[in-house]
């Protein structure tokens, strides 16, 4: 941890620290379980990092845009919603730029951005704090999957959880409600003043469209899928070669979740530092689950993990729903 005057200076704070042994036990676990699967936070190396930001800009990758457009729409009655005085903590900050057009609209007494990108974070801060320098920043380098455990320079009044771009759909729904129930506990508040939670959350659709958000033209989407293997390569001193490999991406619609898989061309070994596996022609690597929910399913998982009062706002064809409600203690 880093010392508090190196926390003013820096307006950043270091709450976790990288395990890399426990890395490679996770991942070796997951290639050689009997259906395959990585989780998808490796698909964030640099390169993936920026391959995702290229999916945002894809004509079939609606749900940033349209979350964008929400937002712009509907800034001053949620700004009515949300009140005066919040603590804006941002998961999943990546280079804070969702969260500071809310800036005027809210007016929030202290904004902390949190990622595990630590150095993509430090440097958004930086840029964040030269922008607003009338802002208190604290951002805060965490894993927060795993803990939503914040240092004691993070206020505890009205805190204000801003969770964009469906993010909240990677989670399986059973990780989602423990999730949604941790952040309801974390906002609770000695003052009694409440805090709340601000979503963004993909809405069930046809499946043409799922598809085609998930398999675009351009093959980005196909990309971003499989430098996670060229990321396995690094972490793990592993032997992929991509070529042998093709992406999938489709949406299961009993399952309500679009599927992310690397399937192998053909019959290939690979092998890593301690280890190797066959993968036979067609078998697959699970890499990504994205659940769609409808307005009225999320809405009662809200109410499950303890929020009151949801308010929803949505595009005209109900493709993307933005929601704001209160921690009911
Ligand atoms: C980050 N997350 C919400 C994206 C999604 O839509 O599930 C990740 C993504 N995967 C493929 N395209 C985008």
């Amino acid at each position: 941890m880093p010392r508090p005057a190196e926390n003013l200076l820096t307006g950043f704070i270091q709450a976790f620290h990288r395990d890399d042994a426990a890395i490679r036990a996770e991942l070796v676990a997951g290639l050689l379980a009997e259906h395959a699967a990585v989780h998808p936070k490796f698909l964030y190396d640099p390169l993936g990092s920026k391959l995702f930001e290229a999916i945002c800009e894809l004509p079939e990758y609606y749900p940033t845009r349209m979350e964008a457009a929400i937002f712009a729409r509907h800034l001053p009655a949620l700004a009515d919603v949300v009140g005066a005085g919040i603590t804006l903590i941002d998961l999943g900050a990546g280079n804070c730029a969702k969260a500071a057009r809310l800036f005027d609209a809210l007016m929030p007494r202290q904004y902390v951005p949190v990622d595990i990108s630590v150095e993509f974070l430090r440097e958004a801060v930086a840029q964040i704090r030269q922008r607003h320098p009338e802002l208190p920043v604290t951002g805060v380098g965490l894993d927060f999957s795993q803990s939503l455990e914040l240092p004691d320079a993070v206020g505890r009044t009205r805190r204000l959880f801003f969770y964009p771009g469906s993010s909240i759909g990677n989670f399986t729904p059973g990780q989602a409600l423990a999730f949604l129930r941790r952040m309801c506990a974390a906002c609770h508040d000695e003052g009694g003043e409440g805090g709340g939670l601000l979503i963004g959350v993909d809405l069930v659709k046809e499946k043409r469209v799922l598809d085609a958000a998930y398999d675009d033209a351009l093959g980005v989407t196909a990309a971003f899928n499989l430098n996670l293997l060229q990321h396995l390569n690094t972490l793990l001193g592993a032997d992929f070669d991509l070529r042998d490999w093709r992406h999938r991406g489709f949406f299961n619609a009993a399952e309500s979740c679009v599927e992310m898989h690397l399937e192998a061309r053909r019959d290939v070994e690979v092998a890593w530092l301690d280890g190797r596996r066959r993968f036979a022609e067609g078998e697959r690597i699970h890499t990504e689950s994205s659940y769609k929910y409808t307005r009225d399913g999320f809405l009662r998982m809200l109410e499950e993990a303890g929020f009151v009062a949801p308010r929803t706002w949505t595009d005209e064809r109900g493709w993307f729903m933005v929601c704001h409600a209160r921690a009911s203690h």
